[in-house]
């Protein structure tokens, strides 16, 4: 950890950590724009920030880190020429990280429509997850070829395929829990705090379910200047809100507590 990472990290309460962490890493594009660089190189310069990402969430401890690399819409929108690169640059991340995610005891898993992706990729995905499935501290899962809506489509699908094994739908209990249990995370908890980069303010068919009452944090940092100091001010933050999910505030007041406030009750 350097010295700005400790900094902000003493300043957390640990036993207050975000069980399950998402992130939506966006800007990219822009980062390479600014140095009059193709968007590609956005890209290859966001692996350093993934890397420094993942290695600060496990060595803090936090159990779930998920993030956002590429959507089905950016599959289906964007010119082949930089969905090819994105494919390349995931297979050499995946290659290379498999030592260090095992050095970090840290799982990885993926979300998305797998089977729609070129079959190398899938290989070297298989690889990667296989190599580091016996692993006990962090599950990294990597959203590839993701959309949420899709997710909820798969789950009805397989929901409806459950029911007719099973006598039909009236035999079943349909609950939040049944629905959680069919979609791509199931197991995972949900996340608690979800981080997006470069400022735009919306979800971009991320995880639409499960982040129903996940504090949102965005911060005008492009993807490719992310570090783990900066997911520690996200972190930081994230111990400042209330969460109430729909409640009232442990003194009964709806309004939102001032920073003040939640300081002293840390103390
Ligand atoms: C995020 O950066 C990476 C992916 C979506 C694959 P972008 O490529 O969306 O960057 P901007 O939003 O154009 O700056
Ligand atoms: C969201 O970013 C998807 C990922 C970060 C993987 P986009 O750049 O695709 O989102 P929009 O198009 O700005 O909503
Ligand atoms: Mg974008």
């Amino acid at each position: 950890m350097d010295r700005k990472e400790t900094d902000i990290y003493l300043r957390l309460d640990p036993a207050r950590l975000p069980q399950h962490i998402a992130i939506i890493m966006d800007g990219n594009g822009r980062w390479a724009r600014r140095r009059h660089m193709p968007r590609v190189a956005g890209h290859r310069a966001g692996v350093a920030a993934v890397r420094s990402t993942v290695e600060t969430a496990a060595r803090i401890g936090i159990p779930a880190l998920t993030l956002y690399a590429f959507s089905e819409e950016n599959w289906k929108k964007r010119p082949k020429s930089e969905v090819d690169f994105l494919m390349r640059l995931l297979c050499r991340y995946l290659k290379a990280e498999i030592k260090t995610l095992n050095e970090n005891n840290i799982r990885l898993k993926y979300i998305g429509r797998q089977h729609e992706l070129p079959e190398s990729v899938q290989r070297e995905m298989a690889e990667a997850s296989g190599a580091t499935s016996k692993n006990t501290g962090m599950l990294l899962t990597l959203a590839l070829n993701y959309s949420a809506r899709s997710e909820i489509v798969d789950a009805f699908r397989s929901l409806a395929e459950a029911a007719s094994r099973n006598g039909g739908l009236d035999h079943m209990q349909v609950d939040e829990q049944l629905i959680s249990d069919h979609l791509y995370t199931r197991g995972l908890p949900d996340p608690d705090l979800v981080i997006r980069t470069s400022g735009e303010m919306r979800l971009s068919n991320f995880l639409l379910w499960q982040l129903a009452y996940a504090e949102i944090y965005v911060t005008q940092t492009l993807w490719p200047d992310f570090r783990g100091a900066q997911l520690l001010e996200g972190i930081e933050e994230y111990q400042k809100r209330d969460r109430r999910y729909g409640g009232l505030a442990p003194d009964g007041q709806p309004q939102r507590t001032t920073r003040a406030h939640a300081e002293a009750k840390r103390r």
